[in-house]
């Protein structure tokens, strides 16, 4: 059956990539309904764990209720606005505000005011509960949506993913935290997100640090709004690694997993609009990408391998920053591919408002340059309010 994306093509304009009217009409259309990666289900075990996230301005927080239900909340207090809690922990069977002590139980409901008799008569309880986020779990993940009831509903948002998993299990033991850095961008997050599903720049831009992955070796399938990026080039399954890319992590000494050979892994998962997910033999990385400004973005990555050893309770407090104007060297000599995107991601960026800048013919095929119109698809069906409808 022929789609749209077998002939790609640019459907967003230039100014969508560098304008602060663009990104503020993508806050509300897009980032303010869409669900982003929060916890791992282990930070979450016990009652009244919890752990904070933001997702652009919203400060949320998920939490393991007294129920054993999980939920998720506006970290923002009901009475002045503070924000209750930080970080990770366990925050017990109440939720308690530091400024004034306004507590709420683990459902969200205002429990207790200090001084409320002399101080307010009587808070009316049934308005002032935490405003509720929405979350949803899959294969020991947690994500948040900002949106009690968002357009996609988490099960329809993740369906079809099951059929492109990854064998790991957080929670097994085989994998352990190794740390987190925040890769800083001077781009647009759709510059950055484009480039990563691009197929087509793979054998060329990365042929040092990933080699030779033409474009009919590649499959990056559209799973709803996401893409699963893996290679075909080994003999037997698809995998997540490239050839050159698997002697490079074997020759610096990563261990792989056990039963690694028997299983599937998918290289990238691009989960629409912000969260990858690159699982592979060595270990398991979740990277969240954070729009700063309409040409600023971090990207803070989190990494858990055969051999980690970092506290998780650590994880998002002062991870490294890595950016081009940090790093020795030109990029492309580094021998790191997140380097080679990163540079040229910028190199982008800074031709976007040349009268001269115009998107060419793009590359037919999903494992060349379809993938690129399909995400613009994607966030052109949010900003007009089709977010149900997917595929265009
Ligand atoms: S702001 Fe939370 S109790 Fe006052
Ligand atoms: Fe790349």
């Amino acid at each position: 059956m022929s789609t749209p994306f077998d002939h790609p093509r640019q459907i967003l304009p230039p100014e969508a990539y560098f304008d602060a009217e663009w990104l503020d009409r993508e806050v509300d259309g897009l980032f303010d309904r869409s669900w982003v990666w929060a916890a791992t289900e282990q930070d979450l075990k016990q009652p009244g764990d919890f752990r904070t996230c933001r997702v652009m301005n919203h400060s949320l927080f998920v939490l393991r209720d007294g129920a054993g239900e999980l939920q998720a909340f506006h970290n923002v207090c009901r009475h002045r606005g503070c924000e209750i809690v930080e970080g990770s922990g366990n925050l017990g069977s109440t939720i308690r505000c530091p400024y004034h002590r306004w507590t709420y139980e683990t459902n969200g409901a205002l429990h207790g005011v200090p001084n409320e008799a002399e101080c307010f008569g009587a808070v009316p309880r049934e308005n002032l509960s935490l405003h509720r986020a929405a979350v949803g779990a899959h294969r020991g993940m947690v994500y948040v949506n900002p949106d009690p009831e968002p357009p996609e509903p988490f099960d329809e948002w993740i369906a079809g993913l099951d059929d492109h998993a990854w064998p790991h299990d957080l929670a097994d033991g085989s994998l352990s935290y190794a740390g987190d850095v925040r890769y800083e961008m001077h781009c647009n997050w759709k510059v950055f997100y484009e480039n990563a599903i691009d197929g087509y720049h793979l054998g060329y831009l990365h042929n040092k640090t990933l080699g030779s992955v033409y474009p009919d070796r590649n499959v990056w399938h559209p799973v709803g709004r996401h893409t699963v990026w893996y290679s075909t080039e080994r003999e037997g399954d698809p995998q997540s690694s490239t050839v050159l890319s698997a002697e490079l992590a074997d020759g610096a000494g990563a261990t792989r997993l056990p039963g690694h050979e028997e299983s599937f892994y998918p290289g990238v998962v691009m989960l629409f609009p912000l969260t990858i997910l690159s699982p592979s033999p060595w270990g398991f990385h979740v990277s969240v990408l954070e729009p700063k400004t309409p040409d600023l973005t971090t990207m803070w990555t989190q990494s858990w391998t055969t051999y980690g050893s970092a506290s998780r309770a650590e994880a998002g407090k002062a991870p490294t920053l890595i950016s081009l104007a940090n790093q020795e060297g030109h990029p492309m000599e580094s021998g790191n591919f997140q380097l080679e995107d990163m540079w040229i991601c910028e190199m982008i960026q800074r031709n976007l408002r040349s009268p001269k800048f115009k998107v060419g013919p793009m590359a037919a095929g999903f494992g060349a340059e379809s993938p690129i119109m399909h995400f613009q698809q994607s966030v052109l069906d949010y900003l007009n309010g089709d977010a149900g409808k997917v595929g265009g």
